[in-house]
Parts: C-alpha cells; structure tokens; sequence
C-alpha cells in the first residue's frame, strides 16, 4: 500500500493562473486526471529528491492539448514521422509544449516535460520522469499501481519497467514504436547496449499513445 497521495499546496500561487487555463481547454473527466497527475508526479518527485513545485506543475500541463481537434494539433506540431501525420494525438505533448510556449510559459525543464509526457523522458530530466510515471500510473487509470508504488522507491527502476513494458508490448502487436519512446527506450541505463536493434516498421494504432 501506499500513502494517500498528496494535496500539494506549496506549489506558487501563480500556478492558480495556469491551472485554470488548462481546466478550460480539456474536459471535466480530463482535468481530474490532470489534478491527480499533478499530485502524484510532485509525491514521486519529493520521494526521489527532485524538484517537487516543478513535477507538480508539469502534472498541471501535461494535457494541456489533449483534447484539441487533429487540425490543431497538426498546426502546433507539424509531423516529425509517419507515425505523427496517421494518428495526430501522438502530438499533444509536443502540441502542449508549443501552446505553452506561444503564450509565454518558459521554464525549460517543465516544457521538456510536457513535451516528451506521451512518448517517454529523454535522459536526464527527473521532472520529465516523474510527469511520464504519474500519468501512466496514477490511481484514476486503474492500472499500474506496481508502477506508481515502485516509483515511490526508485524513478529509475519505475521508468525502466513502464517503457520497456510498452516497448515490448508494442513489439508485441506488431505495432510501429514511436521513434521518440525508442529514443527514451535506448536512453535507459539497461538498454542503452541494445541502441544498434531497433524494432521493424509497422502500421501503428492510436491506442498505443496516450
Ligand atoms: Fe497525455
Ligand atoms: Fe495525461
């Protein structure tokens, strides 16, 4: 079991702006996962020494685009493969970044983020790794609590059990891996040997993002 998780109410009062923003661009059901993914992202964050106020505020915009039409979501991040131009939500997180960035969000860390919450963390940013595990994990989805308890422990040992869980399911199906969750996967201390043995190309399914 673990503990409740937590109201978070050390995060700054200007992200009562923000967070209000994003209540108004996704639906009601969507912003309740937002909340608990703020709450849990900045729980997993204090349990592994990072920064809590910014896990707490990447929660909070994660999806900021998640609900745009595939139109938008285009606009805001033009496709970088083919996997990006067939199913459109695989861009909200980079779509988020570039709102974000149009109306004058500018924390680097907070934007990466956002920015790599649907595709996996590149190395290096534990903000970006606590938002990827809480979204995946939080008590809502009703999956992943092996995950989500794990994470409390050891980010690290988390990150590498759900991509590399998503990575063989992927592979599994048949199903295209995003080159960015690749990116993420190699980027892991236990797979970056494997860099060299990418997965086939193969029709991807929209199911496979979230
Ligand atoms: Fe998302
Ligand atoms: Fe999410």
């Amino acid at each position: 079991m673990i503990a409740p998780v937590l109201t978070l109410h050390a995060h700054p009062t200007a992200w009562t702006g923000w967070e209000e923003r994003v209540r108004l661009m996704v639906r009601p059901r969507r912003f309740e996962h937002v909340v608990r993914v703020a709450e849990l992202a900045a729980q997993i964050a204090a349990a592994n020494g990072l920064d809590v106020a910014r896990a707490y505020a990447a929660g909070i915009l994660h999806d900021v685009a998640r609900d745009l039409p595939d139109a938008e979501l285009l606009r805001l991040a033009p496709p970088e493969c083919e996997i990006d131009g067939l199913h459109p939500l695989a861009l909200h997180g980079r779509a988020g970044r570039s709102l974000l960035e149009r109306w004058g969000y500018a924390d680097p860390v907070v934007l990466e983020a956002v920015e790599d919450h649907t595709t996996g963390p590149r190395g290096g940013n534990g903000v970006a790794q606590a938002v990827y595990i809480a979204d995946v994990s939080e008590p809502g989805r009703g999956v992943n609590a092996d995950i989500r308890e794990l994470a409390l422990q050891d980010l690290t040992a988390a990150l590498e059990r759900a991509i590399i869980s998503k990575v063989s399911y992927l592979q599994g199906k048949g199903i295209t891996v995003h080159p960015r969750t690749l990116r993420s996967y190699h980027a892991l201390p236990c797979c970056a040997h494997l860099a060299a043995s990418c997965p086939p190309a193969e029709p991807v399914t929209s199911s496979a993002f979230r």
